[in-house]
């Protein structure tokens, strides 16, 4: 039987869900606010990393509608939820466009039809944020008229190994009829799907796995920082305890932690906890640590420069790779502009290359990366390598630099001191 699905959210997680669905065979609705997101796409543009042209087309010849209009809702039998959720200035949650979202769906919801939410949120939002909502809009019962259930977005933008079909899919539903319902869904496009105990299970397992990281990256933030004092290679250290077969797996420092996973999900999982009189104190504590790494990595280059006999103030800065990640484009939340910060507050010249980015802004200053690597390194005093893009990395023109700063430990050489 031929379903019909609604996203509701066309971004880095909303538009693969839409690619795996059309590819399903499934009629695929895309909804968004946003109406040059609905524009690019219908007209076969891409604005996210792990979509190009060729996927869109597919997508569209396969009848993939992006649309402004929620009427679709009403035409579908699935509607799926994958919208931003930020912080606010105080660092609580900020459901705003979830509630938005939901008020949408609810106007146009049908009795039979299955409602999934995916934005990473607090355990607790798709019982006590979105049911009242959808119900109060349309009338209708959750768990009885139609399915709520929640399911975590696992996508890890830019990986060529683990996309949305290969890698597990969690799901939780109010009532077990309301899990079954999500599970069939996603079966219809996802190798393995992992029934849990509800939508608080759910939710809070995705919270639970971007804590972990966000907890292990600090551990070895902190222990960069004092391994350099001690004259100790982290990265052998990682690299030998990494051969234990069980009990460990290696988490790696770095300039500062960045993207819209690692520096906000846990945030919401404190804020529930603090709901009910605790302080998460290893959340706040890793925070506190990863906030740490920028100003360090800036404390590295005036000491490099040192080495030089150089000062920073006026010194030649060149950041390679200006975004959040590896071989991804998108720029929220990156390290590299508190670093960029610290660094212009000491006086430094700072210039940056990245295949992935034409522009970055810190400080209100826009700046234009540089086109050649080669030529850029040469003119610097010193590069830092902030995130290690393969084009950087595998580019033969790093011997051009006087020295490098490795904040990714994937480099060597003489010109080379790493984190
Ligand atoms: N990006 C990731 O790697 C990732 C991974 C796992 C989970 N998540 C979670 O998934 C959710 C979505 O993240 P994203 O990165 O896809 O965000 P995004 O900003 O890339 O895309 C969200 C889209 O939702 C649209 N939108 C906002 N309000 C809307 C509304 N009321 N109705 C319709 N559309 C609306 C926006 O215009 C935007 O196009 C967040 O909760 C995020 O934490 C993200």
């Amino acid at each position: 039987m031929t379903i019909s699905l609604t996203v509701v959210g066309l971004g880095y997680v909303g538009l693969p869900l839409a690619q795996e669905a059309c590819r399903s065979t499934m009629k695929v609705f895309g909804l968004d606010v946003d109406s040059a997101v609905v524009a690019g796409l219908s007209t076969g543009h891409s604005h996210i990393d792990d979509l190009d042209a060729t996927d869109l087309a597919e997508m569209l010849a396969a009848g993939f509608q992006p649309t402004t209009e929620p009427n679709c809702i009403a035409d579908s039998d699935v509607v799926v939820i994958c919208v931003p959720t930020p912080l606010n200035d105080n660092g609580s949650p900020d459901l705003n466009a979830v509630k938005a979202a939901t008020r949408t769906v609810s106007e146009h919801l049908q009795p039979g039809s299955l409602v999934v939410l995916e934005s990473t949120t607090y355990p607790g939002t798709t019982q006590d944020v979105v049911r009242p909502i959808l119900e109060a809009g349309s009338g209708l019962t959750a768990g009885d008229d139609f399915s709520l259930s929640y399911s975590p977005e696992r996508i890890d933008p830019g990986n060529p190994k683990w996309g949305l079909r290969n890698t597990p899919k969690v799901v939780g539903g109010l009532t077990s009829e309301c899990t079954n319902s999500a599970v069939k869904f996603y079966e219809r496009f996802v190798d393995t799907v992992v029934p849990t105990t509800g939508t608080r299970e759910a939710e809070l397992a995705k919270l639970l796995e971007n804590t972990y990281r966000h907890v292990n990256i600090a551990l070895m933030n902190e222990m960069a920082v004092f391994c350099h004092e001690l004259g100790i290679d982290l990265w052998a250290a990682i690299e030998a305890a990494e051969t234990k077969p069980f009990g460990y797996e290696a988490f790696y420092p770095g300039p500062g932690v960045g993207g819209h996973c690692i520096p906000i999900d846990p945030n919401y999982l404190s804020w529930v906890v603090r709901s009910v009189g605790y302080r998460f104190r290893l959340v706040e504590l890793a925070e506190e640590i990863s906030d740490r790494m920028p100003a360090y990595v800036a404390q590295r280059v005036q000491d490099s420069l040192n080495a030089d006999r150089k000062a920073v103030n006026g010194a030649i800065v060149l950041l390679l790779g200006v975004t959040y990640k590896a071989n991804v484009s998108d720029q929220r939340e990156t390290p590299a502009r508190p670093l960029a910060k610290h660094l212009s507050k000491m006086g430094a010249d700072i210039r940056f290359f990245d295949p992935h980015a034409d522009t970055f802004t810190f400080n209100g200053l826009e700046l234009v990366g540089e086109d050649d690597l080669e030529e850029s390194l040469a003119k610097a005093d010193l590069a830092v390598l902030v995130q290690a893009h393969n084009e950087i990395v595998e580019s033969g023109a790093l011997n051009r630099a006087r020295r490098i700063l490795d904040t990714r430990g994937v480099l060597s050489g003489d010109n080379v001191e790493r984190l």
